[in-house]
């Protein structure tokens, strides 16, 4: 498998859906659904709907299924990243390779803009849900409310900042890095397995892998602030010290953190190697994470 472009090819294959789900800026009040739509395509990995669509596939299920629920993990995933760029937040200028969307839109518009992307993934579920009501679908909408929520990335968030320059221990920081960033990765996986029928058994499966990348994902997220560059980030380098923010380099330097992810890394192949080829793809997507450098 040529990753590259297959990664490519299902980029652009979301940007399509994406299109489909997410309202045309001339509706009235043009500035929101401009400011909305600036910071959804202003590019990004697309990893979340690529994970839910990736799962769905993998259990056996319809991809069509599973579209919106990938759909609205990426809107709820950019809003997240609209309020964390925010100056009462991490105060970062760029983001996606472009300024914030706070600086071009104003942070009224920025605060808004966010809402509005978390409002139309809630209803993007819910209709989805309405239309075709069943397990599958009611499922996947619980489990992407559930990683983005008080159990998942928003309570991450309020300890992320809670802590900021204030003594940190390590179970406080993989709270923060389960939360913050590992409860919306288990949450697609385990959205796209239960949009494809999964059994209970096999959805947990898919969430554990899903937690164990979403750490590493943040791990190698905390490595690149300090050793990566902002023209391949695409945002501002040396953001956590800036925020005087606790880090896995900061508590275990850049070796020992590559090595723990690396760990969890193996950890998660070993679950897709017990659930087989149909895992191929995820398995090749978690091993290239791990090397990422954007
Ligand atoms: C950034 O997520 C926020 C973190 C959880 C570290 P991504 O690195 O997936 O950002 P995009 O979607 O590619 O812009
Ligand atoms: C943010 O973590 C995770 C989110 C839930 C948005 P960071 O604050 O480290 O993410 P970046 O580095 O700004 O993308
Ligand atoms: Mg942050
Ligand atoms: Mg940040
Ligand atoms: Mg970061």
């Amino acid at each position: 498998m040529d990753l590259k472009q297959e990664l490519q090819n299902r980029i652009a294959e979301i940007e399509e859906m994406l299109e489909q789900y997410i309202p045309v800026q001339k509706e009235f009040p043009p500035v929101i659904f401009e400011a909305m739509r600036y910071s959804l395509f202003a590019g990004g990995k697309r990893l979340r709907p690529m994970m839910v669509l990736a799962a769905c596939e993998a259990v056996g299920g319809n991809k069509k299924t599973a579209e919106p629920f990938a759909c609205a993990l990426e809107m709820i995933h950019t809003y997240s990243l609209i309020h964390d760029d925010l100056p009462a937040m991490d105060n970062d200028d760029f983001r996606r390779g472009v300024p914030t969307c706070h600086k071009v839109y104003g942070e009224n518009m920025a605060i808004l803009a966010g809402d509005g992307l978390l409002h139309h993934a809630m209803e993007t579920m819910a209709k989805a849900c309405f239309m075709n009501p069943c397990k599958e679908t009611t499922g996947a909408m619980a489990a992407i409310a559930k990683g983005a929520g008080l159990y998942g990335m928003l309570t991450g968030q309020v300890v992320d900042v809670y802590y900021e320059a204030k003594p940190m221990t390590k179970e406080i920081l993989d709270f923060i890095h389960v939360h913050k960033t590992a409860a919306m990765i288990r949450g697609a996986l385990e959205a796209g397995a239960r949009a494809g029928g999964a059994t209970e058994d096999i959805v947990a499966k898919f969430g554990l892998a899903g937690e164990k990348i979403g750490v590493a994902f943040q791990i190698l997220d905390d490595i690149l602030d300090v050793t990566g560059t902002m023209e391949e980030l695409g945002k501002p380098i040396h953001s956590d010290e800036k925020n005087e923010k606790a880090t896995y380099v900061t508590l275990y330097g850049i070796e020992k953190s590559r090595e723990i992810a690396a760990d969890l890394t193996e950890e998660a192949m070993q679950i897709w190697e017990d659930l087989g080829s149909s895992c191929d793809f995820l398995a090749e997507l978690t091993t290239y994470l791990l090397k990422r450098t954007h």
